[in-house]
């Protein structure tokens, strides 16, 4: 402002005005600059307004993993999981069962077990207990004390369990182009469900599942895991966010259903939106068992498992039980049967027994297959 002043002191008067013209043009073309300026600042903030937008909402299915040896599509499509809001039980570290347990056989510690037991070596005892099967990972503290180890670890906001290894996939390539996707999920505790006021069926150790069958590549429908069986429905009548299939985790059993809500399973096989047995899923917290997993091909014609990425192998043969075994009824944790129901039933197999080569996409165990074009509780 102060050097044209000076200008007119220092300068003729004509010099003068010629240059309040020059300056005026000069304020002229700075404030054209300067509204281009601002409407540059305003475009670049309206862009970051968007990227972040956009990032909030596509968070999940903008992190997809690339696997050396596991197909693309395999993780492309792979599911994401809702928690229930509720939820106390949260997706665990597998290898945290091994540390926080020993063997046992009919209630009885395994003398001099091979130690130290890591997933890669776990198989091990498939030497110890009818090849291994009545073997049970038992809890080194009393399960009544609510020993930190079970709660599991909570998702961040990407919806990784982070430090741990919290899941598992497997890929059954079948040949011709058919490829079944197992996607395991491991929490150390499944809390039962609450029947006229009695918690029942709560166990150490929960292997959850869903499954897809793709065919070239493209995915066909999806398995969903629940107690004994689970239910079926075509990839595109599942929900999704982008690409990737929703399941819900249901509040302490991890049942996996393909809405939110209630789901009565008193009857096999019919699921009801209200009943006796009731689960519940809702929108808690969403997990990506993508980012905590281990990778695995899986052979039908010999039943073996293939290590991808280092993942440990020893734990995929393991035939035993990933918890204790169920507590007798003089045990002092086990509390007085619910009709002929107990509080505290006994651990679950491993992935291994998860009918991995299965003919339909639900697991061949004789029960009817039905593979719904609508979701249903
Ligand atoms: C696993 O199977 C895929 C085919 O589905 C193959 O490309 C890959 O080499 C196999 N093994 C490993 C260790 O990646
Ligand atoms: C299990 O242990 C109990 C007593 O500790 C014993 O009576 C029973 O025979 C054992 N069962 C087996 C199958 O070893
Ligand atoms: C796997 O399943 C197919 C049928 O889909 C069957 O022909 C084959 O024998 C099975 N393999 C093994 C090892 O059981």
């Amino acid at each position: 402002m102060e050097w044209w002043k000076t200008g007119e002191l220092e300068k003729g008067g004509s010099r003068h005005v010629r240059e309040e013209v020059v300056q005026v043009e000069l304020w002229q073309r700075q404030a054209t600059e300067q509204w281009y300026y601002i409407k540059r600042i305003m475009l670049a903030g309206l862009a970051v307004c968007f990227l972040l937008l956009q990032r909030s909402f596509a968070r999940f299915s903008m992190q997809v993993r690339q696997v050396e040896g596991v197909p693309q599509y395999v993780l492309d499509y792979a599911p994401l999981v809702w928690l229930h809001e509720e939820e106390a039980f949260f997706p665990s570290d597998i290898y945290a069962q091994v540390t926080n347990t020993h063997p046992n056989i009919n209630l009885t510690t395994i003398e001099d077990p091979p130690s130290p037991l890591t997933l890669e070596n776990l198989d091990i005892l498939n030497a110890y207990g009818h090849n291994g099967r009545n073997v049970f990972l038992t809890s080194n503290l009393d399960v009544t004390t609510e020993p930190v180890w079970l709660t599991g670890i909570v998702p961040d906001s990407t919806g990784e369990t982070r430090e741990i290894t919290s899941s598992v996939i497997i890929v059954n390539d079948r040949g011709s182009g058919k490829v079944d996707a197992f996607y395991m999920y491991f929490y150390a505790y499944n809390q039962g469900n609450t029947v006229f006021f009695q918690e029942l069926g709560d166990h150490i150790g929960d292997w959850e599942h869903n499954m897809i069958r793709f065919h070239n590549g493209t995915p066909q429908a999806m398995w969903f895991s629940q107690h004994n069986n689970g239910q079926a429905f075509t990839y595109d009548a599942v929900e999704k966010k982008g690409i990737r299939p929703i399941s819900y985790s249901a509040k302490g059993s991890h049942a996996n259903y393909g809405v939110q809500g209630t789901h009565d399973h008193l009857i096999p096989d019919l699921n009801l939106p209200a009943g006796f047995l009731q689960d519940y899923t809702s929108k808690g917290l969403l997990w990506d068992p993508t980012l905590s997993a281990y990778h695995y091909n899986y052979s039908a014609t010999d039943h073996s498992f293939e290590s991808i990425n280092g993942s440990p192998v020893g734990a995929m043969y393991y035939r035993g039980r990933w918890g204790d075994q169920q507590y007798p009824d003089d045990d002092p944790k086990q509390p007085p049967p619910f009709f002929g129901f107990r509080k505290f039933v006994s651990g679950p197999t491993g992935p291994w027994d998860k009918h991995l080569n299965r003919t339909k996409i639900c697991p061949d165990n004789g029960i009817l297959c039905i593979v719904r074009d609508s979701l249903v509780p």
